[in-house]
C-alpha cells in the first residue's frame, strides 16, 4: 500500500492534513519531528512527504527542526507554512518576519501555470495564517504563486520535486485546496490511490483470520462506535472465539444496555456477555458527591467487575482494544496524552492475563471507523452514537447519584432526544443530553405545591469537544421538551437550557 508521511512540526492542523490526505484515497500517518529519523524515512518507502505549519519562527533555535539531508532523500515534499519556511531555511533561502504585513484568513491567491496548481485558477482564494513569510528562495527554486501581500505564497523545484505553500490548503474554507493537495500526490508523487477503509478492514478480516485461529480473544465492549466496531470486525474474523465483556454499570442512557445486547448477540450472533452492575454500582456510590471522586469510584469498580468475570474465563491469548488512530498520535505526543490513549481501558491490561494486546483501529479516524461500521452493518444509532462518557449518567447527576435519580435523568434525557429526532435535528448539535441538577424547586401541578429537581438541557456544537459553542435550538424544540419533561416525568419540575459555552464552561457537568 502507497503511504504518504506528515512530519508533524506542532501545527493544529497536522490530523487535518492526514486525514485530507486519506479523503484522497492515499494512506497518510502522522509522523512527530523528533520521532523519527533520516534513515527510519528512508526505509519506510513513502511516496510523498509533508511538512505541517507550527506556531514557531524558524529562526528561534527552540523551534522543531529537521535533518536538511531531508531535502536530499528523493522524496517529493510538500512544506505548508511553518513547514515551506523550514524548507526554504533548510535550502538556504530567507525567511523574515511581516510584523506589519501578516495575513489572516481569506487571501487572494494568484498562481502561475504548475502542475501542482493543475485545475485552479489564476486567482483564487486561499488560507492564511501567518507573521513570518519566505522572503528569498533557495537556490533551484521558483515563486509559483503570490498574494498581493506575500512576495513568495508558494515556491517549487520541479528537479527536487520540493514544494512550499505559504496558505494552508487543508482547512475547508480554501475553493481549491483539496485540489492542489490532490495534485501533489497524483502529479507530483505519483500516487495511484489505493486507500480505502473497507478495503482496509476486509484485509484486517483476513489477517485475523489467519493470526488468530484457535485464539481466545477478549474484549470489553461499551456500546460506543470504537469497540462496536472493533467487536464486529473480529467477530467476522473469529466467529465465537471473540468473546465480548459488556459490563453494564446501569448510568447508561434510557434502555440503551438492552439496544446494545440486542444487537450484538441477536442480530450479529456474537459471543457476549453482559454483566448487569447497576445495583453494585449504586451501592458504592452512596454519599459520593463530589465529581472526581465519582468518577474514580465508577472506573474503580468497573475495572472491578470486569476482572471478576475475565476470571472466570480464565486466560485469554489476545486483549482487543478499540483505541483509534487520533489517540495513537496524540500518545505520542505528551505525557498527558497517554492516559487519553489509555483511557478506553481504564487500565485493565494490569489486572488480566493476557499474551498479546491488539487494537484493530489503530489506523483510522473516526469517519473511517464509522464507515467501517456501516459497511459491516452495524445499525445507524450505533455508527451515529454521540459521545457519551465512560461514567456515563454518573457525571449528569450532580449530587448523591440514587437509583430513582437515574431514572429521572434516563427519562428526560429520552424525552429530548425524542424532540430533537422528531424536529430533524439529530445532526445539528454535536452533543445533546439532559442533566440532573442538585437544585430543587416549588412549583404547581393542579392545585398542589410540588418541590421537585431542575433539569438542565444541553447541546452544543464543536468541531473537536476541545471548545464548543451552545446550540441556538428552535424555541418550539425547548418548549415541548421543557413540556413533556415537566409533565412524563415525576420528580421533575423545572427545566432550563444551557446556554455556556466552552470555555469557560465544560460540556459535561462534573
Ligand atoms: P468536557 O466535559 O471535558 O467533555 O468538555 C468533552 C467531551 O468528552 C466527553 N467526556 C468523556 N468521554 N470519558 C469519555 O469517554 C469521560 O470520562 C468523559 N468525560 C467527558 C464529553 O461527553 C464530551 O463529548
Amino acid at each position: 500500500m502507497e503511504k504518504v508521511m506528515v512530519l508533524d512540526f506542532g501545527g493544529q492542523y497536522d490530523q487535518l492534513i492526514a486525514r485530507r490526505v486519506r479523503e484522497q484515497h492515499v494512506y497518510a500517518e502522522v509522523r512527530p519531528y523528533d520521532k523519527i529519523t533520516l534513515s527510519e524515512i528512508r526505509e519506510e518507502g513513502y511516496k510523498g512527504i509533508i511538512f505541517t505549519g507550527g506556531p514557531n519562527s524558524v529562526y528561534d533555535p527552540a523551534s522543531p527542526y529537521f535533518d536538511p539531508g531531508i531535502l536530499d532523500i528523493g522524496v517529493p515534499i510538500l512544506g505548508i507554512c511553518y513547514g515551506a519556511q523550514l524548507m526554504a531555511f533548510m535550502g538556504g533561502g530567507e525567511v523574515a518576519s511581516a510584523e506589519n504585513s501578516s495575513e489572516y484568513g481569506k487571501t487572494l491567491l494568484h498562481v502561475t501555470e504548475h502542475a501542482l496548481f493543475s485545475g485552479v485558477p489564476g486567482e483564487s482564494v486561499c488560507w492564511m495564517s501567518h507573521t513570518d513569510y519566505i522572503r528569498s528562495v533557495p537556490d533551484g527554486f521558483e515563486i509559483i504563486a503570490v498574494t498581493d501581500k506575500c512576495p513568495c505564497a508558494a515556491m517549487g523545484c520541479d528537479g527536487k520535486r520540493l514544494y512550499g505553500v505559504q496558505f494552508h490548503p487543508e482547512v475547508t474554507h480554501p475553493e481549491f485546496g483539496k485540489q492542489i493537495l490532490r495534485n501533489f500526490l497524483y502529479k507530483v508523487c505519483g500516487c495511484k490511490g489505493d486507500w480505502n477503509a473497507a478495503d482496509y478492514a476486509d484485509r484486517m478480516i483476513a489477517r485475523y483470520r489467519e493470526e488468530l485461529r484457535g485464539k481466545k480473544v477478549l474484549l470489553a465492549l461499551s456500546g460506543g462506535v470504537d469497540s462496536s466496531v472493533a467487536a464486529l470486525l473480529l467477530h467476522k474474523a473469529v466467529g465465537t472465539d471473540l468473546i465480548c465483556v459488556f459490563v453494564d454499570h446501569g448510568l447508561l442512557r434510557k434502555d440503551e444496555g438492552d439496544f446494545v445486547e440486542k444487537t450484538f448477540r441477536e442480530t450479529f450472533g456474537v459471543n457476549l456477555i453482559r454483566v448487569n452492575a447497576g445495583r453494585r454500582f449504586i451501592n458504592r456510590l452512596a454519599g459520593v458527591t463530589d465529581p472526581e471522586k465519582k468518577r474514580k469510584t465508577i472506573g474503580e469498580e468497573f475495572i472491578r467487575v470486569f476482572e471478576a468475570v475475565a476470571g472466570q474465563i480464565g486466560h485469554v491469548n489476545v486483549f482487543a482494544q478499540g483505541t483509534i488512530y487520533p489517540d495513537v498520535i496524540e500518545s505520542g505526543k505528551g505525557a498527558s496524552a497517554v492516559i487519553k490513549s489509555h483511557h478506553n481501558v481504564g487500565g485493565l491490561p494490569d489486572v488480566i492475563s493476557f499474551d498479546e494486546i491488539i487494537e484493530p483501529l489503530r489506523d483510522l479516524f473516526k469517519d473511517e471507523v464509522r464507515s467501517v461500521g456501516t459497511m459491516l452493518g452495524l445499525p445507524h444509532e450505533l455508527v451515529w452514537r454521540q459521545p457519551f462518557p465512560g461514567p456515563g449518567l454518573g457525571v449528569r447527576i450532580i449530587g448523591e447519584i440514587t437509583e430513582e435519580k437515574v431514572r429521572m435523568l434516563q427519562d428526560a434525557d429520552a424525552i429530548f432526544r425524542e424532540e430533537i429526532e422528531a424536529a430533524d435535528l439529530e445532526h445539528v448539535p454535536d452533543q445533546y443530553f439532559a442533566v440532573l441538577t442538585d437544585s430543587r424547586s416549588v412549583g404547581v401541578m393542579g392545585d398542589a405545591r410540588t418541590y421537585g429537581y431542575t433539569c438542565a438541557l444541553r447541546a452544543v456544537s464543536t468541531d473537536d469537544f476541545m471548545t464548543a459553542e451552545w446550540s441556538r435550538l428552535p424555541y418550539e424544540v425547548l418548549e415541548r421538551a421543557s413540556s413533556r419533561i415537566t409533565n412524563e416525568v415525576p420528580g421533575i419540575s423545572r427545566v432550563v437550557y444551557d446556554i455556556s459555552s466552552k470555555p469557560p464552561a465544560t460540556v459535561e457537568y462534573e
